[in-house]
């Protein structure tokens, strides 16, 4: 059992702020992706429940005791990073046992727990071999069974699939959903891979310069991004956005006009996803020329310029255009988000 809680944490190096005032509790067993450009201080933040960085400021509780004092050691949390860290000269099977001897643990229950782990991530037949003789995502699952052989409380996983081709990336993640079921672990799972927070957490942090954006269900933070960094964040292609100003309900841009909106007169940004347009004959709330085209296989990416702004539409598969030629985009009224044009703040409809 696992609950932890972060209350009012700050980093602060000198007077620059890596982490600001950061404040969530992550439920025992659930799945919490920290998610944010480079620099966003996602591993300050887990480096600091890992016990490897002091707060500069707040507390930090498992289970409802802080634990701001305790050496890393003595928290009873496993660490995954994205350099593997194993050591080149032990085999497989010595590597996944190392913290089993570290810690002191009765070595007659050795080799049941290097099996079980090595079993999870599919290794039992590469426990002979040197680091130097398996592949990337090989020495990955060693990693990761050296983190499950420890049975901790909490996992704490620090871009694990970075180091992985866009396949392997994808069936491994597959496989850290399911350990982290299997296992029933509390999990804080840190990436810049919006795909992967998506996929894999019960919950998502978003973060920039420090700062928490939202906190949020995958589809929460999906359908409501609470402001336009956001929104540009999540979702591929990013959420289309367009400045413009709302006179009577109807917003008005660059070849852009859309009625019916709940808004109060003035500067907004509108957006809306690629999915929730489409390309029609006439009479759409865009008009403008095709910027470019882009074959996706399942449906043909139509994107036009407005304002400076890429605007990107998912049209059907069968659908064929050429650079240059005037669209008509239609986008309900419904499906639009608006935000505060100077702060980016989602504003209440
Ligand atoms: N020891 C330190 N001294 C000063 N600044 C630091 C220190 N460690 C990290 N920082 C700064 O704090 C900020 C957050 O760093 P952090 O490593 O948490 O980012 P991150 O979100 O994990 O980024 P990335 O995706 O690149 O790993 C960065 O601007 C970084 O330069
Ligand atoms: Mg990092």
């Amino acid at each position: 059992m696992a609950e932890i809680q972060l209350k009012n944490v700050s980093k602060r190096w000198g007077g620059f702020v890596g982490v600001d005032d950061f404040n969530l509790t992550i439920a025992d067993r659930e799945f919490l992706v920290l998610l944010g450009p480079s620099g966003c201080g996602k591993t300050t933040t887990m480096r600091m429940v890992a016990g490897l960085e002091d707060p500069s400021d707040g507390e930090i509780l498992v289970d409802g005791k802080v634990i701001n004092d305790l050496e890393p050691k003595d928290r009873d949390v496993a660490m995954v990073f994205q350099s593997y860290a194993l050591y080149p000269n032990m085999n497989v099977y010595e590597n996944i046992r190392f913290p089993l001897k570290v810690r002191g643990v009765d070595s007659s229950t050795h080799d049941a727990k290097v099996r079980r782990a090595s079993g999870m991530v599919e290794l039992d037949e590469f426990l002979h071999r040197k680091p130097a003789e398996l592949s990337g995502g090989q020495r990955q699952r060693v990693a990761l069974a050296r983190a499950i052989v420890r049975e901790p409380n909490v996992f704490l996983m620090d871009e694990p699939l970075s180091n992985l081709d866009a396949k392997l990336r994808v069936s491994t993640r597959a496989q850290i959903k399911n350990l982290s079921h299997e296992l029933a672990v509390t999990t804080i799972y840190v990436t810049h891979d919006q795909i992967e927070a998506m996929t894999l957490a019960d919950r998502v942090v978003i973060m920039k310069n420090g700062i928490v954006q939202q906190v949020g269900s995958p589809t929460d933070i999906y359908d409501t991004p609470a402001n336009t960094f956001v929104a540009s964040f999540i979702g591929n292609p990013a959420m289309n956005l367009i400045d413009g100003n709302v006179e009577g309900g109807v917003f008005r841009a660059q070849n852009t006009e859309v009625r019916g909106l709940n808004a109060k007169d003035g500067l907004i940004t509108l957006g809306f996803r690629a999915e929730d347009a489409n390309v029609v004959e006439t009479g759409g709330e865009i008009n403008a020329q095709i910027y470019t085209q882009e074959l996706l296989g399942d449906s043909t990416m139509v994107s036009v310029r407005i304002g400076g702004a890429l605007v990107s539409v998912k049209a059907d598969k069968s659908y064929r255009g050429e650079i240059d030629d005037q669209v008509s985009l239609h986008i309900h009224s419904d499906h639009c988000h608006l935000f505060d044009a100077q702060t980016g703040a989602r504003l209440k409809s």
